[in-house]
């Protein structure tokens, strides 16, 4: 939810922190600081609300050569957004930046005010700060307090912190809240997402859970939270400047759903093979006799992800006769009582690899011994590592909030997942060979609609931007197009959209038609499309502003109709959602919102 950035080395600190905060931005950004350290200890702390081009003013009049510092943005839990609660956070010796939550911290605060401690934030991390600084005091290195403080937490972590009594040295731990180091000759780097290290240096530490880092201008030491040393694993970063840049789009947003025929090639390509009509996906480490015996998949993920796990099973359930998919919510799914029946895979999707809910769902079922497959976008990321294998979606950084390229090739993995058990099973039906063709027709599609229809949508967007409440609507394969459509929406417009299936309006959503809403219907030329018309029609009735995205020729009664040709038939609900990704992107920019940093919102909830 926050970003961290460390820098120690021979350059100055003060840039790389700042450079490396604007790419972590989209992870949080409601308050950003930095602190460097000079070789006499002289701190020079800089923290402001807001934004990191508010830090980046101050920075410009409290200048300094010093190469050694960290930073944060970030996505307040604890207190409000204001500077006062802003990282890093200084108590005693320490300056420290935190991602993740401390669950104990009033026991601890409690515990460290009778020590004369007095906070002046309202945060669970300036009280780790002040447990490390209290245990400081009787240890003999920084590192034995550091790792006396973290056996007293509970809760998550990822920290970085220096003493003003050791200015040659950064410590950093996790738990549970990603941090990667960056390694090169006489430096090193420190970032809780890769994309911060770009152009820094391709060598890469991806720190575990429980580990301490001790970070020196001659590289990185790991240690255990015993103190004994650990040693480290360098793996080659693969990612390009060019993934983390607008290239000259004007938003990230809009840049990944034009990257969607791109995205969605690296993630069929090798995989799908049209000649023997046949799927293979890599990195299962799952038998055919393994796949043959799935019953039950499970698919797990939250938001977008979650919408994903929907779609897909929805495809699955068309093309297999004995497996049941069913999707969970994975913030329900860790509290709830559930039950797993035998022959289960469950499929955890991320796009981050780091989402706290979906990792917690799939530690639990770890420990209930199921199988567990990664439908991941992060190489590396916590959930990616955990898995017993999985598929990555390969669609790039994911840069803007917003969920949109990843949405769409998860679909396609966990479809393609479902493609391999049918597969062993021997299925050879005629909708197991279409879903094959029209995956591979599919990112031509997509990029059809996208050179044909975004003027329109453009226009339509400025008509529909006054509105202050949506309806989505979709039957069957529609339906989780309609949920992903409304999420889209109100995350980028702040415009309270909800998704239905088409079905249920007269159950009681119809009710809330009048002038303040307008409806975004999804109407399929399929052997549904009658049963989806007569919805539109009761809707019009009762006097809705209606627009329908269809791929129908015939005449179609409604206040706007987005036509999108395809030679789609299963997939069809996917080039419909890239429709209405444009138009939650143009609303949301005729609003004159940030669309790729929607208010209250942040990349990758590594947070409950
Ligand atoms: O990184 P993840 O895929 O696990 O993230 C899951 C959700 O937080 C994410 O999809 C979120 O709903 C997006 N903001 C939707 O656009």
């Amino acid at each position: 939810m926050c970003g961290i950035v460390g820098y120690i080395g021979q350059k100055e600190a003060q840039p790389i922190l700042l450079s490396g905060l604007k790419r972590l931005e989209y992870r949080g950004y409601d308050s950003a600081g930095i602190v460097t350290i000079d070789e006499k200890s002289k701190a020079t702390l800089l923290r402001a609300k807001g934004k990191v081009a508010e830090l980046e003013g101050k920075a410009l009049t409290h200048t300094t050569k010093d190469s050694v510092g960290i930073g944060h943005t970030r996505w307040a839990t604890h207190g409000e957004p204001s500077k006062r609660n802003a990282h890093p956070h200084h108590v005693g010796d320490i300056y420290l930046v935190h991602n993740g939550i401390i669950e104990n911290y009033q026991d601890l605060k409690h515990m460290l005010t009778k020590h004369d401690y007095i906070f002046k934030s309202d945060t669970d991390s300036e009280v780790l700060t002040a447990l490390i600084d209290f245990l400081y005091k009787d240890a003999d290195s920084l590192l034995e307090a550091v790792s006396g403080a973290l056996k007293m937490v509970v809760g998550a972590y990822g920290i970085a912190l220096f003493s003003v009594q050791n200015p040659d040295e950064i410590i950093i731990a996790r738990k549970g809240s990603p941090l990667i180091v960056g390694v090169a000759e006489g430096e090193v780097f420190i970032a809780s997402d890769a994309s911060a290290l770009v152009g820094h240096t391709d060598q890469v530490i991806y720190l575990h859970d429980g580990e301490i880092g001790v970070c020196t201008r001659e590289g990185i030491q790991l240690y255990d939270i015993e103190t004994q040393a650990v040693e480290a694993e360098v793996e080659k970063l693969e990612l390009d400047l060019q993934a983390i840049q607008k290239e000259g789009f004007d938003h990230f947003l809009l840049k990944e759903i034009y990257e969607q025929p791109k995205s969605l090639r690296s993630t069929l390509s090798g995989r799908i093979n049209l000649k023997t009509n046949s799927v293979k996906l890599g990195g299962l480490n799952m038998t055919d006799d393994e796949l043959r015996e799935v019953r039950n998949i499970m698919v797990i993920g939250c938001g977008t992800a979650f919408y994903a796990g929907m779609m897909a099973g929805y495809f699955i359930e068309q093309f297999t006769d004995d497996v049941a998919v069913r999707s969970e919510i994975a913030s329900e799914l860790r509290y709830r009582s559930f039950h797993v029946p035998d022959n289960t895979v469950a499929l955890i999707v991320s796009q981050s690899g780091e989402t706290a809910d979906t990792l917690a769902c799939l530690q639990e079922l770890k420990r209930r011994g199921v199988k567990c497959l990664g439908v991941v976008n992060a190489v590396g990321s916590t959930i990616a590592r955990e898995v017993d294998g999985g598929v990555y979606v390969h669609v790039g950084a994911e840069i803007s909030v917003a969920s949109t390229k990843a949405f769409t090739s998860q679909v396609a993995a966990i479809t393609m997942f479902g493609l391999m058990v049918a597969q062993a099973k021997g299925a050879s039906s005629k909708e197991l060979n279409t879903y094959i063709k029209e995956l591979d027709l599919l990112p031509g599609e997509i990029e059809s609609v996208l050179e044909n229809s975004t003027g329109e949508i453009k226009k339509l967007a400025k008509k529909y931007a006054k509105y202050e409440h949506a309806l989505y609507v979709g039957r069957d394969t529609q339906y989780p197009i309609a949920l992903e459509g409304a999420l889209k929406l109100k995350e980028v417009s702040y415009i309270q959209a909800e998704g239905y299936a088409a079905g249920e309006l007269k159950h009681g959503p119809i009710a809330l038609i009048d002038d303040r809403f307008f409806e975004v219907c999804y109407l399929q030329d399929n052997w549904l499309y009658e049963k989806s018309q007569s919805n539109l029609i009761e809707m019009n009735a009762r006097g809705a502003h209606a627009i329908v995205i269809t791929d129908t020729d015939k005449r179609v009664a409604a206040e706007a109709v987005v036509r999108v040709k395809t030679k789609l038939e299963l997939l069809t609900p996917l080039v419909f959602n890239v429709a209405s990704q444009l138009l939650a992107y143009y609303i949301a920019i005729a609003r004159g919102n940030d669309v790729d940093q929607p208010r209250n919102l942040a990349k990758s909830v590594t947070v409950e």
